[in-house]
């Protein structure tokens, strides 16, 4: 059985989706501060599949108990976390609480009830600034930001952890920009509260929640002058976690794979791109550059093509047609 933790978040619903769709048993745990049971329910009525699900915080570990108890767990996929970064900046220690010290109580019942297999959810964030790109597994790590920090400290936990204990198996998938989502519109990006990332900020715009989005600068040393990431369709990230999990209960130590496509685009590019194939308007304002941002963040993700077998398949169109269907009719 797979512990799916912080099932009912963005991406651990598009990944309960993809496991059980592949076959594989879950159970689930999320405390819901940023998700909500909408997406639970969904999961089962998308697959046609019940599982156990648990309402449980990392920060008290009587409440993850019962599903170790309950459940004959071979491996966690562990995404249940803290994670927008301006929010991390303003409230650090309800960072490092939740998220490093959450993960340090799930690792102790993994322990006690020998469940010796993670994949642990990072992020490019982790790269700081690149200087240059593509970015490889190997790059150099930093942190602007106590997000960014605590999931440098906790992939440092679980590196260590597999130090002490030959038999531990641990994949760091490190994400780089998640949009989209499935294409049942059933589930999707839904942050309770206004939203940080750039999609659900176009899609606010685009139903007119928000006036206009804001361009958070276009003096950046790229071709329109906007930011440049690595968006990666939500879906294609769940599948990476499929074969990550193949990879964890075949080997022992520590695995670091990029998780993106290796193809950039702007801001521009996204509005534009949403704009055209769903035929509705993103009024935008270009605004002073974002504290913290980075001109550019690219992956190579040779390596877990080769050794995960996985390459992401859906494109910037797909990506933009789903994150609309999603969100327009709610
Ligand atoms: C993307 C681009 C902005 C909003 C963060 C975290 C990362 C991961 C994904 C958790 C940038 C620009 C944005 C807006 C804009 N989070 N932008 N107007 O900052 O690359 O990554 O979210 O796992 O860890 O660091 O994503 O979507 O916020 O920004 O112009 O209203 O869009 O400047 O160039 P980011 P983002």
């Amino acid at each position: 059985m797979i512990l799916v933790t912080g099932l009912a978040g963005y991406i651990g619903s598009h990944t309960a989706v993809a496991l059980l769709n592949s076959g594989k048993s879950i159970v689930g745990f999320d405390n819901f501060y940023n998700s909500s049971p909408d997406a639970v329910n969904a999961v089962k009525k998308l697959t046609g599949k019940d599982f156990p699900f648990y309402v449980a915080d990392l920060t008290d570990v009587e409440s993850m108990r019962p599903v170790f108890e309950e459940n004959k767990i071979s491996a966690v996929i562990h995404f249940a976390g803290l994670k927008a970064v301006g929010e991390s900046v303003a409230k650090p220690l309800m960072y490092y609480q939740n998220n490093v010290s959450g993960t340090v109580n799930l690792l102790q019942l993994m322990m006690e009830y020998n469940v010796k297999r993670i994949a642990f959810s990072s992020t490019a964030t982790v790269y700081g600034e690149p200087k240059v790109v593509p970015i490889t597994e190997d790059f150099p790590n930093s942190a602007t930001n106590p997000y960014a920090r605590t999931k440098l400290f906790i992939e440092g936990i679980l590196k260590d952890v597999c130090k002490t204990d030959p038999e531990f198996s641990v994949v760091l998938l490190r994400y780089f920009n998640p949009i989209g989502a499935h294409e049942s519109g059933l589930i999707g990006e839904n942050p309770n509260g206004i939203p940080n990332n750039l999609m659900p900020r176009i899609c606010q715009t685009a139903k007119g929640i928000m006036k206009s989005l804001t361009v958070f600068g276009d003096d950046y040393p790229t071709p329109d002058g906007t930011g440049i990431r690595d968006y990666i369709h939500v879906c294609d990230l769940a599948e990476g976690h499929i074969a990550a999990l193949n990879k964890i209960q075949t080997s022992t130590g520590v695995q670091i794979y990029n998780l993106g496509t290796g193809v950039g685009y702007s801001v521009y590019d996204l509005i534009h791109t949403f704009s055209r194939v769903n035929e509705i308007n993103v009024p935008y304002v270009v605004c002073p550059r974002r504290a913290g941002d980075v001109p550019i963040l690219l992956s190579n993700p040779k390596k877990a093509n080769d050794e995960l077998g996985w390459i992401a398949k859906r494109d910037l169109e797909d990506m933009c047609r789903s994150s609309w269907n999603f969100v327009k009719d709610k």
